[in-house]
């Protein structure tokens, strides 16, 4: 049996601003996670800019954070065995047209790039993106 793991997750400004917010948490929830942080904010553009640093040379990187800030967003700190991973299986592909049944980009995603749902790619970048929403305080809480 595997450890339990931390990752991060963020419901998108898409999903929050058409209700969607409850459901995929309770989606979340049903495939065995814990919310173990939790907090509504409204991302600045300079915070947008920096948690998709990473991308900042894709076409898509000034409608992405354009995105990001039009409204709030929820973040959380989900723990489960194997969370990383097990999150990427519950959002679904990044596209809801491959996104496989029952996955929250297939049931709530608009799009490519409003897809509802952000969840760490790794381990490392888990703890990286925890960091960026969670003070040091809260992290030790969770
Ligand atoms: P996310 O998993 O948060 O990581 C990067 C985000 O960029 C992704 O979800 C989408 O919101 C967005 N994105 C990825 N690929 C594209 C694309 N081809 N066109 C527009 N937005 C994209």
């Amino acid at each position: 049996m595997s450890e339990l793991q931390k990752t991060f997750s963020i419901i998108k400004p898409d999903a929050v601003s058409t209700g969607k917010a409850g459901k995929i948490i309770s989606l979340l929830e049903d495939s065995g996670f814990r919310i173990v942080g939790l907090r509504m904010t409204k991302l600045s553009q300079s915070q947008a800019e920096g948690f998709y640093a990473v991308h900042s040379e894709r076409p898509f990187y000034r409608s992405l954070v354009t995105f990001m800030t039009e409204g709030p967003v929820i973040v959380m700190a989900l723990e489960r065995e194997d969370a990383v991973k097990k999150l990427r299986e519950v959002m679904g592909a990044t596209n809801p047209a491959n996104a496989a049944e029952g996955t929250v980009r297939k049931l709530y995603a608009e799009s490519i790039e409003r897809n509802a749902i952000h969840g760490s790619d790794a381990p490392e970048t888990a703890a990286d993106e925890l960091q960026y929403f969670f003070t040091a305080i809260e992290l030790n809480q969770l």
